[in-house]
């Protein structure tokens, strides 16, 4: 399936954004501190009848950095409700992978009526706990001594499964140049935005819409058993773990995650 490369003006700001596909919308939301182009292997098995958009979140891929590098999971909502508004999409199935989950948790709070269905891979619920927000400050002073690099060589071994790291150094080095291609003003804001971002648990019992939680086998960084947790707590949900994976899964292992998504998509028709 052929992905084009778009972008829209709104409010003054260039939303950009990967698309393939005709027919019911999906919004996939990528993983910190990564891009659009992570989805490119579910863009390119895109199922008949549906279009999937994955949008750049501000500041990352094709869009421009933002200015001021204070931001929140709610502005980066608040981006992909309006792209939604120009593309006149009323409502969609939104997922996202990690930070792309907590952006789709904020999307919830602001606004759930646009949700057809819901998508959570390798993400958790919870705000940061004081341990992961030490973590944080850390990867912040990595960022300002050793730029984007040095947060690729810091999270690479958490993002990637051991598998893929021993096995797979196309796909290795495909995250390292996404990574290092981030712009540092992206990262800097992202991390601000993960360390404020507000507790989502009280969200779970709302959903409402059909849910697909994905989890990779050795996720390290939200493992399986929180995988478990989150989905036993959102009414209509399925769980699929994704053997081999780590963190990326759809990356990782893109046509088990690829099959895994087109069920449930197909199970909506
Ligand atoms: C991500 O993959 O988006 C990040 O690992 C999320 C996080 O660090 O909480």
């Amino acid at each position: 399936m052929r992905v084009t490369e778009q972008s829209m003006e709104i409010g003054g700001r260039r939303l950009a954004y990967l698309e393939a596909g005709a027919g019911w919308p999906v919004i996939l939301l990528h993983a910190f501190p990564l891009k659009a182009d992570m989805w490119r292997p579910q863009l390119e098995s895109v199922p008949q009848g549906w279009r999937f958009i994955a949008p750049d979140l501000r500041g990352f891929g094709r869009f421009l950095p933002p200015e001021g590098g204070r931001i929140t999971m709610d502005d980066y909502a608040a981006d992909v409700l309006a792209l939604m508004d120009g593309l006149e999409l009323d409502d969609a199935v939104i997922g996202g992978l990690s930070m792309g989950g907590y952006v789709a948790f904020a999307m919830y709070r602001l606004a759930p009526a646009r949700f057809t269905g819901l998508v959570l891979a390798d993400t958790r619920p919870q705000a940061d706990t004081p341990q992961a927000l030490e973590g944080r400050v850390r990867l912040r002073e990595v960022l300002a001594k050793e730029g984007p690099a040095g947060v690729a060589g810091q999270m690479l071994p958490k993002l990637l499964g051991d598998a893929t790291r021993r096995d797979r150094p196309d796909i290795v080095q495909q995250a390292r140049t996404m990574i290092e291609s981030a712009s540092p003003v992206a990262i800097d804001a992202a991390i601000g935005a993960l360390m404020t971002r507000p507790d989502s648990t009280p969200v779970l019992d709302a959903i409402a819409c059909a849910t697909l939680v994905l989890v990779g086998e050795h996720d390290e960084i939200t493992p399986v058993p929180e995988a478990e947790a989150m989905q036993r707590a959102i009414g209509r949900s399925t769980l699929s773990v994704i053997r081999g994976a780590g963190h990326l899964s759809s990356f990782e292992q893109p046509d088990v995650f690829s099959r895994g998504l087109s069920d449930f998509l197909l199970a909506r028709l």
